[in-house]
């Protein structure tokens, strides 16, 4: 019987890898607040990511470095109120487990106890499956998220594409099947040269989801206002921007600034009686 992602009634860290064995996309984006988190969830997005991606373009931080727990978990719960079906990734934001093992395990918690997560994302390679090891131990599912990892923009000297270099590409592959064999049910892959993000893909069984990892991973995430058009001056080659909604929000606010000055709004029938 052909598999129908509307079938399922709530995506979860084991019903995800039926889309990748049917050869069904991955459909995920990021999202910090209600409303938007209720579109995207009607609309049939699969799954949701909480990213610390909030602090740049939620809170206008120059990087991802200083997003704290206790906003990444303001955010997931928020998201969380807003979904039906799609699975509820929290992102662990810098330090929150790169220090110690145990913090690591406490804050994975965290989100789902606070948040409502159904999951975490961790980011890092080898370096970080013992920490990885210990969170699946307390039962909480993790994705994995590979290549370009912001956390680590300053060891990078910037958002750089990762995997050029062989030891690098090597490194990752490696890191991807690691990843996998510890029991992480999915992978993110960020920033590779697209045939990376394929041999990684067909490398490993758990599903891959990609950005700027080219089309043959197994699904694909963009951050919303990004994909909004609601973020200015970031433009990855990868992006594909489907409105302009900083620029609509002009428009509408001008036109409102206009009608007060005029004396046009409100107008009678916007008046109480
Ligand atoms: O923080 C985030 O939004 C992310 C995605 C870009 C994958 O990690």
């Amino acid at each position: 019987m052909e598999f129908d992602p509307s079938k399922i009634s709530r995506v979860n860290s084991k019903n995800l890898k039926k889309f990748k064995k049917a050869g069904v996309k991955i459909t995920c984006l990021t999202a910090y607040d209600y409303p938007t988190a209720l579109a995207l969830d009607k609309v049939g997005i699969d799954v949701i990511l909480v990213g610390d991606t909030l602090n740049t373009v939620f809170c206008g931080m120059e990087n991802n470095i200083s997003a704290t727990m206790d906003q990444m978990i303001y955010h997931t719960s928020i998201v969380k109120r807003a979904l039906k079906r799609a699975l509820l990734i929290g992102d662990m934001p810098f330090m929150s487990f790169q220090a110690e093992q145990s913090e690591a395990v406490r804050n994975a918690g965290r989100f789902l106890k606070e948040g409502g997560a159904d999951c975490v994302k961790v980011e890092g390679g080898l370096e970080v499956i013992p920490t990885i090891k210990k969170i699946l131990d307390a039962g909480i599912p993790v994705v994995g998220h590979v290549g370009l990892t912001p956390q680590s923009v300053h060891r990078f000297g910037g958002y750089v594409v990762r995997g050029r270099k062989p030891e690098v590409r090597q490194y990752l592959i490696e890191s991807a099947k690691a990843l996998e064999d510890i029991g992480c049910f999915s992978l993110v892959i960020e920033s590779v040269p697209a045939d990376l993000g394929k041999e990684i893909t067909e490398a490993i069984e758990i599903p891959t989801i990609g950005i700027g990892a080219g089309p043959d991973c197994d699904g694909q995430v963009l951050v919303i206002y990004d994909l909004l058009g609601l973020t200015t001056g970031f433009r990855p080659k990868y992006l594909r921007k489907y409105d302009n909604f900083a620029q609509r929000i002009e428009d509408a606010a001008g036109r409102y600034l206009d009608d007060v000055r005029r004396g046009d709004f409100p107008s009678e029938e916007e008046s109480y009686s």
